[in-house]
């Protein structure tokens, strides 16, 4: 008989739609095969009665309710806290958190720009026992761990260029009310980037990829959006981005192409990364889930893709056979698990592991040098951000 799972107590700030990802994620944990940790939902705030309800309906462990995160803070029943509030609120809520003595997984883009962000990690130093991550969880897909395990392996040779993406055309409606995703205050100068970008630099970050410049094109096409109340009021924010890299790898500079839209027609949630080298390319996309693409290359030999179906072959073991398909809400409890396992064991996998702090903060430089680049038309190096 396998011992008795440690659980770790959360409490969730922020019950809106992640929040609500994570109370799915938490009641389906008897998925994931033979863990020595397991997370419960003990407590839930939101500023939202509506929002609230939900969870007292649908989350039976949850002992305490508030429209106070302060209280939350305040008791001791609560070991950690994952919180998704919107992006104006990072900064005061993190370090609250992060002062409370609290491990957290936060959401991106982790503060609403640069100072805040620098805010959070300034009290990190602090609370250097804290467990602090951010959320990210396309990397998770079994495609992607795939990529990752061969980027590690040092398959790809030389790399000759990098393309990488999260795309989105939901945002093609122009009658679409406008939320606070859309508007500058509350979403912030990043727009699109503030939003899809973390999820597209976590594989480069997370190799150890370093980017030395940027020259960003940003666009704002749907300038207006309807309040719900029949008026038309600004939406400020930039919608697409893409962002041209120089990057390098142990040395090796090679181009880099960044891309994060939310109008970009046919596309719903699809992220994706492509990697060009001297001796493996591979592309995956959760357009195709299961599918992954790669073509080895050897001097004098055929080119040719080979499509290969990836079966379910999760960072975490599950319950669900080989044979059938993994999903979004699966790459979030693969993430989740990957929390866990950090927090309970210090266990981290050498090939997919969740966002640091330290890589929010490079996430940061990019983006702000990305808003540089754009109002100045020129290209902007990174060593020039601090
Ligand atoms: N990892 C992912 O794939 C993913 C996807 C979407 C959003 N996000 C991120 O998650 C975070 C939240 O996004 P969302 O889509 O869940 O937004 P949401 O609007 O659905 O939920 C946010 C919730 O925060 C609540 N809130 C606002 N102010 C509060 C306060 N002071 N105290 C307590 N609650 C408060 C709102 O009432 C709302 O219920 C953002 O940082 C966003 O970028 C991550």
């Amino acid at each position: 008989m396998t011992a008795v799972a440690r659980t770790i107590r959360f409490g969730i700030i922020g019950a809106g739609l992640m929040g609500r990802e994570f109370a799915s994620v938490a009641a389906r944990w008897c998925h994931l095969l033979d863990l020595d940790f397991k997370p419960e939902i003990v407590a839930v705030c939101d500023s939202n009665p509506e929002a609230l309800d939900w969870f007292v309906r649908n989350v039976p462990t949850i002992r305490q309710v508030s429209a106070n995160y302060e209280e939350l803070l305040e008791n001791p029943d609560i070991e950690a806290i994952y919180c998704a509030v919107p992006h104006h609120l990072h900064e005061l809520l993190y370090r609250d958190i992060i002062r409370s003595g609290k491990h957290l997984l936060g959401e991106k883009p982790f503060g609403i720009d640069q100072e805040a962000n620098r805010g959070i990690l300034k009290e990190l130093e602090h609370h250097p026992q804290a467990v602090v991550r951010c959320a990210s969880e396309f990397p998770f897909f079994p495609g992607a761990y795939k990529m990752a395990q061969w980027v590690r392996e040092g398959r790809f040779g030389s790399i000759i260029e990098v393309e990488a993406g999260f795309l989105h055309s939901s945002d093609l409606n122009p009658l679409k009310p406008i939320n606070w995703k859309r508007r500058t205050a509350t979403n912030g100068e990043y727009g699109c980037m503030g939003d899809l970008g973390v999820h597209v630099l976590h594989l480069p970050l997370q190799f150890g990829w370093n980017i030395r410049n940027v020259r960003a094109l940003l666009s704002n096409i749907v300038k207006e959006r309807p309040d719900g109340h029949g008026v038309m009021v600004p939406c400020d924010t930039w919608d697409n981005a893409i962002l041209a890299c120089e990057a390098s790898a142990d040395g090796q500079p090679f181009p880099m192409v960044l891309s994060m839209k939310r109008i970009d027609p046919g596309h719903a949630n699809t992220w994706f990364i492509r990697v060009k080298g001297t001796q493996w390319s591979a592309e995956f996309s959760t357009q195709y889930p299961k599918q992954i693409k790669y073509m080895p290359y050897a001097p004098g030999h055929v080119m040719g893709w080979i499509y290969e179906d990836i079966p379910y072959a999760s960072a975490y073991p599950t319950v669900t056979g080989s044979i059938f398909e993994f999903g979004f809400s699966d790459s979030l409890l693969q993430m989740w698990a990957a929390y866990c396992d950090e927090l309970a064991n210090g266990r981290i996998s050498p090939v997919v592991r969740c966002v640091t702090p330290e890589q929010t903060a490079e996430a940061h430089r990019v983006f702000t040098a990305a808003l540089i680049s754009y109002r100045e038309g020129r290209t902007v190096e990174l060593g020039d951000i601090s």
